[in-house]
């Protein structure tokens, strides 16, 4: 069938059924009724003014098959694979039920409002206790019982209660071991969630504008709705393997030389990292996409030799443009008609770091196109990444913090908005401007963007950061129950500052904090202007051992981390996941914020407390292997011991994992990998290898490699499969396997693709495991061991 809407023939006066959508109308509203591709429903009600183009969802709806509509008296029904959904036409209300099974796994709309300034829904959870998402938010892990408000806000330093936040995602997910859906409530204005607060079997949602936009996201497992929410909002595309390094920040370093010294000191105390991040102070007095002429003289020379030197260098752009005739990006802006005006047509003028500044109005294409030409100095420079930040947007004149509702948005299509209709985008725009900017000055390479407002969707642009954190413990369990609902809501390249932004943490706190950022997607270490020296080395000498151990985990463990973001760009699911996604009939799983699941191999149990050197850890079903000496477990709770520097780590039974040996940097390729098998009879893993920082893996430049362990009949093999023709760096492959016996040695024989045998004989086992390298190449296939 074509684009253009078929009309079906009208069974109910005032009901249109089109191929997309059914619509009718109900006390003066438009209902608009639809599917996304098969098992996300969108209701969409408002008055004379139609909706907005959602800045969210990027999946176009679907034709509605035929045979998935039925129509009794007064209602429609749409039977999907994940449940029914009842559509009432009388009182416009809904009722979600998945099949085969009953409440608490059924949703309704009970009520719902659509005026000017006050858009409302009332939805009946049956008994559900368990929310999850809504972005960046504080309050308890489980949102059941609280409410929050969507309002993208800077408020540093905040407290472990604060609300709102820098980021906006107005998407709940309910999961437990009934299964699960998703919630998702696309409007940009200021809106509020009641989650069985007021009324402990209702959400409440109010939004102060705009039309009610609702996503019902249904699925078979809490994975499954996430994964439709991800191709409902889309996914986080690959960023290059240096973003995934190491990276070190305060505010600010400067001038050049104390820059040049921190890369130096980095090397020569073998502490590997990949980038150092410039805060405000390198600018010329502020001003977007300038040097400051005293501290940075020569930027150029200095990002070579820094570049050389395997660093890469991210510096900060806020969107404040300094209101000053005599500087080329003002005036540049002026003539291209770009910065926001109030109603009466005068420009809105506000104060952030550079004193007034006029600000470019990012949800405009022309505004992005320019914004995106003007990176182009900084690029030729050889700035490698960009942060965005302030752009909540965040203004420190009034009283409200931000721009004034009067200041008026020139949307796509020409539309004129107030500010507060779009207040929770204009970070995400800014972020997409950027992104799509760079993109188009270097098409080869691989944008890195950071960011610190967002909203759903922004998982595309950028990568985002928790904000102005406190140095704290509190503030280290609460990063951690962010990262968790944050990859829920759909954003899975998050960090926050390591040891807090605000005040100075103490050496052990410092290293706490490290320890969890190995498995943070974003790990940087960031810091106020007025904080104590934050580098791994800054707490002495015995920290530094282990810190840099701790950094070096990161780095040995890179094959998997750049895997588990390939996975998550693919999938759209976290890459630090809560336990339920991948164990949603344990029941327990739900309530744990203080363990995670990274990838899918590792179980991590960070110590969030002071003055602890052990703590009790829940294994979910299965076998489990200490990580660091093998030791097994079973299922069930463990108190187990973490000393400073050693995160309880643990992989499942049957899983292989991929190490490579400690490089300084992503910029020097590691020339080993090493595969361990925690072996059970039948182990398997794979892992993900391309260039790291081109397109190119999009046009097949990539390769997989699946190892499969098998042990039958006593003989034990190891079998390769390769997908894709990519060849990675490494030159020698090493094999550790797990659960041998001690004194033991075996023989190896290798046998390629071309059928040419190899033998090797490997040294008697010490430890209890045996291990044995190859040279490797794609053309391994099969290894058995005598
Ligand atoms: C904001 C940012 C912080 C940055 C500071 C100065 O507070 O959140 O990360 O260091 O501004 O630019």
């Amino acid at each position: 069938m074509g684009n253009n809407p078929m009309e079906r023939p009208e069974k109910f006066p005032g009901i249109k059924h089109n191929e997309k959508s059914i619509i009718f109308t109900y006390q003066n509203k438009t209902v608009k009724l639809e599917l996304f591709a098969p098992q996300t429903i969108h209701l969409s009600i408002y008055g004379k003014e139609p909706p907005r183009k959602s800045f969210a969802v990027i999946e176009s709806p679907m034709v509605i098959p035929e045979e998935a509509v039925k129509e009794n008296d007064g209602e429609v029904v749409l039977k999907l694979h994940t449940g029914t959904f009842t559509f009432n036409y009388n009182n416009a209300t809904f009722l979600f039920n998945p099949s085969g099974k009953n409440n608490p796994q059924s949703l309704s709309m009970e009520s719902m409002s659509v005026e000017d300034t006050s858009i409302s829904a009332l939805f009946g959870i049956h008994g559900a206790r368990n929310f999850y998402g809504l972005g960046e938010k504080t309050l308890p892990y489980n949102k059941y019982g609280t409410s929050c408000v969507m309002w993208n806000s800077d408020f540093p330093a905040y407290s472990v209660y604060h609300d709102p936040l820098y980021e906006s995602i107005p998407f709940l997910l309910k999961a437990d071991t009934h299964g699960a859906y998703g919630l998702f409530m696309d409007n940009p204005s200021r809106s509020t969630f009641d989650i069985g607060k007021s009324n402990p079997d209702i959400i409440k949602y109010q939004a102060d504008a705009g039309t009610l936009e609702i996503y019902l996201v249904t699925g078979n497992s809490p994975a499954g709705v996430i994964e439709a929410f991800a191709n409902l909002t889309g996914k986080m595309p690959m960023p290059p393997i240096w973003a995934l390094g190491y990276q070190q920040s305060r505010w600010s370093y400067y001038p050049e030389e104390r820059v040049l010294k921190l890369a130096k000191d980095f090397r020569e105390k073998n502490i590997p990292c990949d980038v150092i991040y410039l805060d405000i102070d390198y600018m010329n007095g502020y001003r977007c996409f300038t040097w400051s002429p005293e501290n940075f003289p020569r930027p150029k020379e200095m990002l070579d030799k820094l570049h050389a030197d395997g660093f890469k260098v991210v510096t900060i752009i806020d969107p404040g443009i300094k209101k000053d005739s005599s500087y080329g990006v003002y005036k540049s802006g002026m003539k291209e008609g770009i910065f926001l005006r109030k109603k009466d047509g005068h420009f809105y003028v506000g104060q952030v770091w550079p004193g007034d500044c006029v600000f470019p109005d990012f949800l405009n294409e022309k505004t992005r196109d320019w914004w995106g030409r003007e990176y182009g100095a900084l690029v030729r420079d050889g700035v490698d990444g960009f942060w965005n930040d302030m752009n909540e947007p965040s203004v420190f004149n009034n009283q409200k913090k931000t721009f004034p509702p009067d200041v008026v948005h020139k949307l796509d299509d020409g539309s004129l908005v107030s500010h507060n209709e779009v207040h929770n985008v204009y970070g995400m725009e800014m972020a997409r401007g950027t992104r799509e900017g760079l993109g188009r000055l270097e098409p080869e390479k691989r944008p890195f963007v950071l960011t610190r407002a967002n909203y759903a969707g922004g998982q595309r642009f950028s990568a985002m950061w928790t904000g102005d954190n406190f140095a704290s413990f509190a503030h280290l369990k609460l990063a951690l129950e962010m990262y968790l609902n944050i990859g829920v809501s759909g954003q899975p390249f998050v960090g926050s500052d390591v040891g807090g932004f605000v005040g100075s943490p103490g050496p052990e706190l410092f290293t706490r904090w490290l320890e969890l950022g190995v498995f943070t997607p974003l790990f940087r270490t960031h810091s106020v202007i007025d904080s104590k020296p934050r580098e791994p080395w800054a707490f002495g000498e015995e920290y530094e051992h282990i810190n840099r151990q701790i950094i070096e985990r990161r780095y040995m463990l890179l094959p998997e981390i750049y895997t588990a973001f390939h996975n998550s760009s693919q999938t759209g699911l976290p890459i630090i996941m809560p336990l339920y996604l991948s164990f949603p009939e344990d029941n327990k799983a739900y309530d744990i914020s203080d363990e995670f699941i990274f990838g899918s191999k590792f179980l991590v149990a960070p110590v969030l407390d002071s003055g602890v050197t052990s703590r009790s850890v829940y294994l979910p079903d299965g076998k489990w292997f200490n990580f660091y000496d093998g030791k097994t477990f079973n299922s069930g709770w463990h108190v187990v011991n973490a000393p400073l520097g050693m995160t309880p780590i643990f992989v499942k039974e049957g899983s292989i994992v991929f190490e490579q040996n400690v490089v300084p940097s992503t910029a020097t390729p590691s020339d080993t990998l090493i595969v361990s098998i925690f072996k059970s009879d039948s182990s398997e893993g794979s892992v993900y290898f391309d260039d790291g920082k081109s397109t190119s893996y999009r046009s097949g430049e990539f390769t997989s490699m699946l190892v499969k362990y098998r042990l039958a009949d006593g003989s034990e093999n190891i079998v390769f499969e390769f997908d894709g023709k990519y060849h990675p760096h490494y030159k020698i492959i090493k094999f550790r396997l797990l659960k041998e016996g001690k004194g033991v040695t075996r023989e190896i024989f290798l046998t390629d693709r071309f059928g040419k045998v190899s033998h090797y004989t490997t040294k008697p086992g010490q430890t209890g495991t045996l291990e044995f390298a190859i040279p490797f190449s794609l053309s391994i296939k099969k290894i058995s061991i005598k």
